[in-house]
């Protein structure tokens, strides 16, 4: 099928790798210069483990390409997917300017057999003043449906090409069925379909998301009693994820979430609850973002209890992707709490395997890519993000002038570090040293 993917990010570069892949002539519409410059080199703009090869596979079978934006040969496409941002606006809701002015572009550019399919995470109802809208601009019938991603980073060409389920919500058979064609290798495979109305396909995603953010905050929740109680969260997790209703899988605590859709999904979600008159519904998820926050500043203020003045301290933080095997950047726990660092005063270093080229603003921070340079003095170690590299690290490398780490992800072989001669503090739990 002839597509076109418009938003080449995380999910669009991906979306659009995915496609040629399975073997659909794809373009893709970007409208940074710089990062289609890239895209078009066979070089994905972002860390995502496996993706920079399968581009250069896609681009030599000729079934990629890339433009700036609409032209004739896009017109002709059988679907056009919308993976543009839709970040968070200051309100805590979600900005979907960029959706909408995509849509519009498209609307001028757009034949009335092709079907519109969004991927982007949006406030419920926006599917329906999205399909009006290009209506009115294209002067006929648009078809729309929508489809969720739920791709992680990581692990994204994997999800994408096989996913667990596939979501669509539309209005009429025929956009479903383009939408079912253009997955037929996957759906082959025996991937669940669903076809749903397009209010509870736009739902599906924010609900899950939700639903993962409150898995997190309640274990970080009950980080804060065991905490208060000398009790152990780590040994608490596992015992009740024996228990199959409530499962091991995110579950560990820790400094929370982070990224670039939890945070500004579950706000997001807020708001248009609110704006529906049902804000009642998700008054919880205001705790579930609050426990997430208090989770960064209990490392803050435990690195205070260990240093006393934090000011002038030397303090280097491992990790400051918003999670391991990628870049992002966006609301990273670990970035949040080295900032918080340096604004008290400490001297803090941070180390990352890949994501510190991706760091713009370096203000108050030093970067050292070189692992024993970074730690060499510091007072005080914090584990941020659980890259492999320091799970399997050999503490013994490091050169500090204290041996106290914060292991912010009970991530750490304890044993290890505090053979090693390590004083081991971990998020939830009562370690004796
Ligand atoms: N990142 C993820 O893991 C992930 C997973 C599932 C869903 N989502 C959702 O997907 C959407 C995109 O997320 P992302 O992380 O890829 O964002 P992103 O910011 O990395 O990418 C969005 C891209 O769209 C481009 N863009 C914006 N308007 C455009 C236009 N009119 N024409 C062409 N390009 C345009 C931007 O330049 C940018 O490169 C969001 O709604 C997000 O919530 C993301």
């Amino acid at each position: 099928m002839r597509l076109t993917v418009i938003g080449l990010g995380y999910l669009g570069a991906t979306h659009a790798v995915a496609m040629a892949k399975l073997g659909h002539q794809v373009i893709g519409i970007e409208q940074d210069q710089a990062k289609l410059e890239s895209l078009k080199q066979g070089k994905i703009p972002f860390h995502e483990p496996g993706l920079d090869k399968a581009l250069t596979e896609v681009l030599a079978t000729g079934l990629l390409t890339f433009q700036s934006s609409h032209k004739e040969q896009s017109q002709a496409a059988d679907l056009h997917f919308i993976c543009v941002g839709t970040p968070q606006k200051e309100s805590g809701a979600a900005d979907t300017s960029y959706v909408v002015s995509a849509a519009k572009e498209l609307a001028k550019n757009l034949s009335p057999e092709s079907v519109v399919v969004g991927k982007s995470t949006v406030p419920v109802g926006t599917a329906r003043e999205l399909k009006n809208l290009m209506s009115d601009l294209a002067g006929f019938e648009v078809h729309l449906a929508w489809n969720p991603e739920f791709l992680r980073e990581g692990t994204a060409l994997e999800d994408s090409l096989k996913p667990d389920r596939i979501v669509v919500g539309a209005w009429d058979d025929y956009s479903v069925e383009k939408v079912k064609e253009v997955y037929k290798p996957i759906l082959a495979t025996g991937t669940p379909f669903l076809s749903l109305d397009v209010e509870t396909a736009e739902l599906v995603k924010v609900a899950a998301n939700a639903f993962l953010a409150t898995k997190i905050s309640f274990i970080n929740a009950m980080a804060e009693i065991a905490e208060a109680a000398g009790a152990d969260a780590v040994a608490l997790a596992e015992a009740i994820g024996h228990d199959e209703r409530i499962g091991k899988k995110f579950l560990r605590s820790g400094i929370g979430f982070g990224g670039g859709c939890l945070p500004k999904d579950i706000r997001g979600f807020i708001a248009r609850a609110e704006e529906i008159g049902a804000g009642s519904a998700l008054e919880f998820l205001k705790d579930i973002d609050q426990i997430n926050l208090r989770r960064r500043d209990k490392v803050v203020e435990i690195a205070r209890q260990e240093l006393g003045n934090v000011s002038g301290k030397k303090i280097l933080v491992l990790g400051i992707s918003f999670k391991p095997d990628s870049d992002d950047l966006r609301d990273s726990p670990s970035l949040e709490i080295a900032r918080k660092l340096a604004g008290l005063g400490a001297s803090v270093t941070v180390h990352d395997p890949v994501a510190l080229p991706a760091l713009k603003d370096k203000s108050a921070l030093t970067v050292e890519s070189d692992l024993v340079k970074a730690a060499k003095d510091a007072e005080l170690v914090i584990l941020g993000t659980e890259w492999k590299e320091y799970r399997d690290l050999d503490p013994s490398v490091l050169e500090v002038k204290s041996k106290i780490v914060i292991d912010g992800r009970n991530a750490l072989d304890v044993d290890k570090w505090q053979k090693a001669g390590w004083k081991v503090i971990a998020l939830g739990r009562n370690i004796k040293n």
